[in-house]
């Protein structure tokens, strides 16, 4: 492959903008390809297929000091607001945060830090050990060869984020399949839109519902404070965003995260027997696994990045997961997962101004989950013949299913 100029992965039809391209012997690894993107000097350019975009370049910056320069870079940025041209999708929508950049970013994640604090998400966490507590029975009377995906990874952070933003859960199951197609980078257009509208019209007589009496969910809390300063189409917007990147992120991860803990024994004995381990552990984790594909930038002026200039104009491709794994950032053994690492500055819930809103609360459902789960379940066991399949053409790395005996 070569590592300058224009260059294809072995596959061009899967080099969608989300590729998270692992490695075909280790599922959690970096592509052979990306590694050697790394390793070379260049800013290599490559053709990928984007759904707002669609067929475009875009440099892709790989290692870690690059990648966290570029997330901190004022002149790359995620969007200039909802442009009317493009198609009516998530991703081109009022409310959309990462659509927006400068003041009207600033002014828009104001309004929904406060509902995000690492106090206010640990107010929540009698709930998420309820939540918990009652899908690991489900779970129990399921029995053996049960997917995890669907009655413990998926259902808790889909009830949490529900909860909080005051939406019925009862939607779930509309909410999940319109989420999947958002988050499948190699769905179309047309798909993305009707995706999109399902789930716009659901938000919409919800926000509907709290303009005439807000409840204390933050949609409720966001009209009685912000509601002359929004439109409805803004908070429709805040809701759908929330409650996709809500529940389908922490879903994928909580199930990869116990797929890497049942494929490293020694690793996963020192996760369930010693509680102390839990913080580095997900840190760790989330390092290892670093689930975000590669996000999206714009230069808006021409920008230096290891003394190559981006141009005004050109697309750029931040990729954490190789960021993660970066000799660099971690000298010492960085493909290795070791839930006892001091956990350092990684990547996965970006950096910057768009670094994640709802991280603390994708944490505390981790910490919260995982070890109630190897605690109430220590034989837990990949189902024998299971046949596991990975979403690579997601916006998150993860696994379609996860059958589970113990
Ligand atoms: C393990 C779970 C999660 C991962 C790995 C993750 C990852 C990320 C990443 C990488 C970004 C930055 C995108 C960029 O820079 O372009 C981001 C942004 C965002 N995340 Fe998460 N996320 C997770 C969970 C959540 C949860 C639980 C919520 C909400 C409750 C959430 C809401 C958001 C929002 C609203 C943004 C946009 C912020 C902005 O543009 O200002 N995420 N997330």
């Amino acid at each position: 492959m070569e590592t300058e100029g224009k260059i294809s992965l072995s596959d061009p039809r899967s080099a969608s903008f989300v590729s998270s391209e692992r490695d075909e012997v280790c599922p959690f690894d970096p592509s052979q390809d990306l590694v050697r993107m790394r390793e070379g000097d260049e800013l290599p350019r490559l053709r990928v297929s984007h759904p707002v975009h669609g067929d475009t370049e875009v440099v892709v910056v790989t290692k870690y000091g690059d990648v966290r320069a570029a997330f901190a870079e004022k002149n790359l940025v995620t969007g200039n607001g909802v442009d009317p041209a493009l198609p009516r999708t998530l991703y081109n929508h009022p409310g959309f945060l990462p659509v927006y950049s400068g003041p009207e970013h600033v002014r828009l994640r104001r309004m929904l830090t406060g509902s995000f604090t690492v106090r206010e998400v640990g107010n929540l966490r009698p709930a998420i050990e309820k939540i918990v507590a009652e899908h690991l029975d489900a779970m129990a009377e399921h029995g053996p060869g049960t997917d995890l995906v669907e009655v413990f990874a998926l259902p808790i952070p889909s009830w949490v984020i529900c909860e909080l933003l005051g939406v019925p859960y009862e939607t779930r199951s509309m909410f999940q399949r319109c989420s999947q197609v958002i988050m499948d980078g190699s769905a179309g257009t047309d798909q993305l839109v009707a995706a999109s509208a399902e789930l716009n019209a659901v938000m919409a007589d919800i926000v509907d519902r709290n303009r005439s009496a807000p409840g204390d969910g933050i949609l409720g809390r966001l009209i009685q404070r912000h509601g002359t300063d929004l439109s409805d189409d803004e908070l429709i917007g805040f809701g759908t965003t929330l409650l996709v990147g809500g529940h389908e992120t922490t879903a994928t991860m909580l199930a990869l995260s116990v797929l890497a803990l049942l494929r490293n024994p020694r690793q996963l004995a020192a996760f369930r027997d010693d509680s102390s381990v839990t913080e580095t552990a997900v840190e760790e984790l989330l390092r290892y696994l670093s689930i975000p594909a590669p996000l999206l930038r714009t230069a808006v002026e021409d920008v230096e990045i290891r003394g190559k200039t981006i141009a005004a104009g050109e697309y750029v491709l931040l990729s954490p997961l190789t960021a993660n794994r970066d000799p660099e950032f971690v000298p010492d053994r960085p493909d290795v997962l070791d839930i006892r690492r001091r956990p350092a500055a990684q990547l996965s819930f970006g950096f910057g101004v768009h670094q994640c809103l709802g991280q603390q609360l994708a944490r505390l459902e981790l910490k919260t989950a995982l070890p109630a789960l190897f605690r109430r379940f220590p034989t837990l066991r990949i189902a024998p013949g299971a046949d596991i399949r990975f979403r690579r053409e997601s916006t998150v790395y993860g696994v379609e299913a996860l059958p589970v005996s113990w």
